[in-house]
């Protein structure tokens, strides 16, 4: 088969890809310029323009200044089903980043149209997979014997290749907020998974909520010959994890959790499933943005929460709950800069194209690998019970 977007994030760089760097690309078009006060009016009256043409999607991680324009916030996985249920919408505006953005194209009809206002936000998680080092893991697991046993399970956050491979595999995508039903449905198909791209949800999910231990777990490293692992190691592991992580999840330590409970007595420490797995151990609860959203809506007055996620979310948090204590739970900032790439100039220009005629920025899958990838992701709509 052919996939025309091999290393799709990477057509954001120039030359070979420098998987270790966020990248940035001039934005084509006149960007109005980000000192403008008229901003915030300038995108209300595009909008209003376009009616109900166009639909904005915000993922919890974006700025408050542009989260005031979504029409619908969510974690990745309520942004996909959304996206899935707007058939009305000829224009999607994502607000969030590049695999979330394919996603949407993926699970959208031929009449709609995707856009991410700037091309730039891509993740460099999804980055730390590629289409041809996934394939070149499959070999290596079927040389080992163990492929026609291995499910492929794939977060969301991955390109549209990774998607296709794992539906092409018989595997399921999944989010942070379903990773457990999909585990457990992978292990009904099949005797080991293959978890790509982040290894810290794949382990968290698979010792917190499968009983498993960190021994059934492996690490395949995609930069060194088989991964990195021997032929028995490979069939002896139920977990195969890859080698990707998250930048902003993966700077929490075990070291800031005893610190705000030293500083903070009582306080709750809630964090993201992409953090390390000796952080998870260590705080009191572990979910999704969306988790973490509802958990402090239920939280009571007077209660401490230290939270380590994304700085703009963490944020927007304490400032809506001002009769509890929210803080941050690193003493550095934190935000995603790739999520950060999307400002109100991108948004102005985006939308104002729009109301022009032009539609640019794009986010467009081919007809083959979203064929396949929407397999593995309405087989992750069709989980049960999510
Ligand atoms: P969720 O929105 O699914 O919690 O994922 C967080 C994230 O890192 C998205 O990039
Ligand atoms: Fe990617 Fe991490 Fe940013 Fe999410 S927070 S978009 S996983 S770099």
């Amino acid at each position: 088969m052919s996939i025309s977007t091999p290393v799709p994030l990477t057509l954001l760089t120039r030359g070979p890809a420098d998987l270790s760097s966020e990248r940035g690309v001039e934005c084509p078009g006149e960007l109005p310029p980000a000192a403008d006060p008229a901003l915030a009016e300038r995108i209300a009256a595009a909008k209003a323009a376009l009616g109900s043409r166009v639909f904005v999607l915000g993922h919890h991680y974006q700025r408050d200044d542009v989260i005031a324009f979504a029409d619908v916030t969510g974690d990745s996985f309520k942004l996909a089903q959304q996206a899935a249920a707007r058939p009305e919408a000829e224009f999607i505006v994502f607000c969030g980043v590049h695999f979330m953005a394919e996603s949407a194209d993926i699970l959208t009809g031929d009449h709609q149209r995707v856009i991410l206002p700037d091309m730039a936000a891509g993740c460099s998680m999804a980055d730390m997979a590629t289409w041809e080092q996934v394939e070149d893991a499959w070999d290596v697991l079927a040389d080992a014997g163990v492929a026609d046993r291995t499910i492929p399970v794939s977060y969301m956050n991955s390109s549209a290749a990774i998607k296709a491979f794992t539906g092409r595999h018989g595997g399921t995508i999944c989010t942070s907020s379903n990773a457990h039903v999909a585990l457990t449905w992978a292990f009904e198909q099949g005797e080991k998974v293959l978890f790509l791209p982040d290894q810290h949800l794949g382990r968290n999910t698979a010792v917190r909520h499968l009983g498993m231990s960190l021994e059934d777990c492996v690490v395949y490293d995609p930069h060194k010959p088989n991964g990195g692992l021997t032929e028995r190691q490979l069939q002896d592991a139920k977990m195969i994890l890859w080698r990707g992580h998250c930048s902003v999840h993966g700077r929490f330590t075990e070291q800031n959790v005893h610190d705000v409970r030293e500083r903070i007595p009582g306080v709750n420490v809630l964090v993201h499933p992409e953090c390390r797995h000796e952080v998870v151990s260590a705080a009191d609860h572990v979910g999704s943005t969306e988790h973490i959203i509802r958990t402090l809506e239920a939280a009571p007055a007077g209660s401490a929460w230290a939270i380590g996620t994304e700085l703009n979310l963490v944020q927007r948090l304490a400032k809506q709950h001002p009769d509890k204590q929210v803080v941050f739970l690193d003493k550095t900032v934190c935000y995603c800069s790739t999520m950060n790439r999307i400002d109100m100039p991108h948004l102005a220009w985006a939308l104002e194209s729009l109301v022009e005629g032009q539609v640019r920025n794009v986010i467009t899958v081919d007809a083959e690998t979203a064929r396949y990838a929407k397999i593995a992701l309405d087989q992750m709509l069709a989980l049960p019970g999510i």
